[in-house]
């Protein structure tokens, strides 16, 4: 029977203490983020303190073009033009990108010295621009120093832009854990420019684009016909079905968050994590070779297939998610997948396990009871799983 603390009697005496913080920030969409006549920066720092001069530091992606040196110089130059807004605290600092700033420890030290040497204190802010693994490390660096200084976030992926920039989230790996320490910290500001995009490789342009489909397919049947009507151009990444592609994706990632009732995930589910539970799996079994969006990608397939197999989802869905997925460039099997422990098992199926584990409480993966419609179960049969796993081989021929 559960224990009622509101019934204790006796010897105890229980003061119960309640109060709620509510976040408020804006997620702003512009082009040209650092010229100098583009005014969002600017009045985003002097939100709250319209008169003040703030003080910053700019943390920059090594992987944007020429090593970030561009965007290191187009904010000194934008820094300059509004020095009575904004004090830059030192030149903007070059990390390095990709998913080794989250994994090696050293990277998390070397922005806290930085911070120290600076005296940055809680009203100065922290800014970083990069994709989802430099915004994610900073972020926790800026989430823990001082117990949380302004942190505003400048992604430049489409991942990063569409889903990881507008979440609360922050993090890095330990012990061979991704993300296994972090923190739920919104962000005082999400600043998106396209531009960024435009430099990105292909790979990439096409790993961020799952998490749109995933979005679609959980939240959103119009969203998802969208996508299919507009397959060519994504698949070419034409200028306005990107930006639209990557707006929309990041609203509905919004509505969650904010109107989902468990921003800082305290129960057992994952509403946006649909196809995730195999993706994570994916990126660990390929030592992060296969992109985060990649495996989320496969990870759908997967489900989508599965789904059909329990009588949620109707035969034949699942072929238009894949075809939609294939056209945007995806490979849905990764010879990886097939790998199988002494006892014969696939090893991805522990990812089943691993995912129950990171959130506590009961197993929850999200499913399709149509285009459209997530719906979330609390058991998955392996021997159904193993043979969506069959399906998804044979289909790509492996
Ligand atoms: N906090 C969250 O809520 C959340 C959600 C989803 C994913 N994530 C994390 O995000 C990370 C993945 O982020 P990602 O997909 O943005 O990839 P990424 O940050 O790993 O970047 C991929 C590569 O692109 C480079 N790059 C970044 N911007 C570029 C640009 N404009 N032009 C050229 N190169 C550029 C980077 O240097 C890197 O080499 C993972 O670590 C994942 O765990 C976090
Ligand atoms: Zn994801």
């Amino acid at each position: 029977m559960a224990a009622d603390i509101r019934a204790t009697q006796a010897a105890s005496s229980i003061h119960w203490q309640r109060f709620a913080v509510p976040y408020e920030f804006p997620v702003v969409f512009t082009e040209g983020l650092f010229d100098p006549g583009n005014p969002v920066l600017r009045d985003v720092l002097r939100r709250l303190e319209p008169a003040k001069r703030h003080r910053a530091v700019f943390f920059v992606d090594d992987g944007l073009r020429d090593g970030g040196a561009p965007v290191i110089e187009a904010i000194a130059v934008y820094a300059a033009a509004h020095a009575d807004a904004l004090e830059l605290a030192c030149p903007p600092v070059a990390l390095p990108g990709g998913e080794k700033i989250k994994s090696d420890l050293h990277f998390v030290e070397t922005i806290q010295q930085r911070l120290f040497d600076l005296h940055v204190d809680r009203h100065s802010f922290v800014v970083a621009v990069g994709g989802g693994a430099v915004l994610d490390a900073v972020g926790l660096v800026a989430a823990t120093t001082h117990r949380g200084v302004r942190h505003i976030r400048v992604p430049t992926t489409v991942l990063a832009q569409n889903d990881s920039g507008v979440g609360v989230k922050n993090g890095v790996n330990l012990l061979g854990v991704k993300n296994f320490v972090g923190t739920f910290a919104p962000p005082f500001a999400v600043l998106n420019d396209y531009a960024f995009i435009e430099s990105l490789p292909e790979r990439d342009k096409v790993a961020g684009m799952a998490e749109a489909v995933k979005v679609a397919l959980i939240r959103d049947a119009e969203f998802f016909g969208w996508l299919e009507r507009r397959m060519d151009d994504l698949a070419t990444f034409e200028r306005s079905a990107m930006q639209h592609m990557i707006r929309r994706c990041a609203e509905l990632h919004m509505r969650q968050i904010g109107q989902g009732g468990d921003p800082f995930e305290t129960g057992s589910a994952r509403p946006l994590d649909y196809g995730h539970w195999s993706a994570h799996k994916l990126e660990s079994l390929t030592r992060h070779h296969v992109r985060h969006g990649e495996a989320v990608a496969i990870g759908m397939a997967l489900d989508a297939r599965y789904s059909v197999l329990a009588g949620l989802l109707a035969e034949g869905e699942e072929l238009r998610i894949c075809a939609l997925l294939e056209y945007l460039g995806f490979q849905l099997w990764h010879p990886a997948l097939s790998r199988a422990g002494a006892d014969g098992e696939w090893t991805l199926l522990e990812g089943l396990r691993e995912f129950r584990e990171h959130l506590g409480g009961e197993l929850t993966i999200t499913l399709l009871g149509g285009i459209g419609t997530g719906i979330e179960v609390h058991e998955i049969d392996h021997a159904r799983m193993r043979q969506a796993m069959h399906w998804l081989k044979e289909r790509a021929g492996g």
